[in-house]
């Protein structure tokens, strides 16, 4: 069986970096190149044969690299967060265009991907939600990729959108942002990885789902799952919970 060709992009960084170990001991993946910023990418897909480029880089850059991963043939694997809806649409056309698979996944921790299921079904019940999303502050997007994911599917889920007061904020922010009337904080610390809170109220009784990724391997299965179901996929995915 040929193992599959690897290109890590944004390999620098504190994920690409994590992302080096993972692909490296893994025995169905060969990393055969490594870019960051001043390389020029779409000459090292081609140059390397790479067939799956990983990518995790920044928030700002997210649509240009994932459209030109796509547009040199190679499949995406994006965990950069940052991508919108309606950009996700745009890059499920060109894959589709170019005939090849990709991944787009907000979160590669397994318990991610369950906070979000559990919240999702919560919200089936429990239409009035908040979510507390806590990163390192070496976090540059805010909210999350997983929280505006998670407010997407609580709003999918829910029969009807609570009632909203007319509120006054004395300090601009306050409420949070406003995802589809479910509000998400966003916390940047110091000794904090990624984390997760989504809070649900009804009578007389709250709930919280609650996740917390205590180390950057915790991403690391999902990743190289994500670089191996991506080779038999022929339209691009959004989110890891459709690959298991
Ligand atoms: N999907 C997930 O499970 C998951 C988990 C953690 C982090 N993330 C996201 O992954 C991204 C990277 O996180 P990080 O903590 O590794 O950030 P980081 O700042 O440590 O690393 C980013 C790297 O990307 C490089 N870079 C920036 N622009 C580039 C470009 N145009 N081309 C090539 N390289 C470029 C930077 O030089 C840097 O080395 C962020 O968007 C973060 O939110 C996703």
């Amino acid at each position: 069986m040929s193992l599959i060709r690897v290109l890590i992009n944004g390999s620098k960084g504190r994920m690409g970096q994590e992302s080096i170990k993972a692909v490296r001991a893994d025995a169905e993946l060969d990393l055969v190149a490594q870019t960051d910023l001043s390389d020029n990418l779409a000459q090292i897909i081609e140059q390397s044969k790479a067939q799956v480029v990983l990518d995790f880089t920044t928030a700002a850059v997210a649509m240009e690299v994932s459209a030109s991963i796509i547009q040199s043939g190679a499949r995406p694997v994006i965990g950069t967060s940052g991508l919108l809806p309606e950009q996700v649409a745009e890059l499920k056309q060109l894959c589709k265009q170019q005939n090849i698979g990709g991944v787009i996944a907000p979160n590669f921790a397994i318990g991610a991907v369950l906070m979000m299921k559990y919240s999702q079904d919560a919200a089936r019940y429990f239409p009035q939600a908040e979510v507390i999303e806590l990163h390192h502050n070496g976090k540059l997007d805010a909210p999350s990729g997983t929280a505006i994911k998670t407010a997407n599917l609580i709003a999918e889920a829910r029969d009807s959108v609570p009632e909203t007061i007319a509120e006054k904020e004395i300090l601009p922010g306050a409420r949070g942002a406003n995802a589809e009337e479910i509000r998400i904080h966003s916390i940047r610390l110091p000794g904090l990885v990624a984390h997760q809170e989504v809070l649900f109220g009804g009578q007389s009784q709250t709930l919280t789902i609650r996740h917390d990724s205590t180390h950057r391997d915790s991403f690391m299965p999902g990743v190289c799952l994500a670089c191996k179901k991506v080779m038999e996929l022929n339209e691009l995915v959004y989110g890891l919970e459709h690959l298991l």
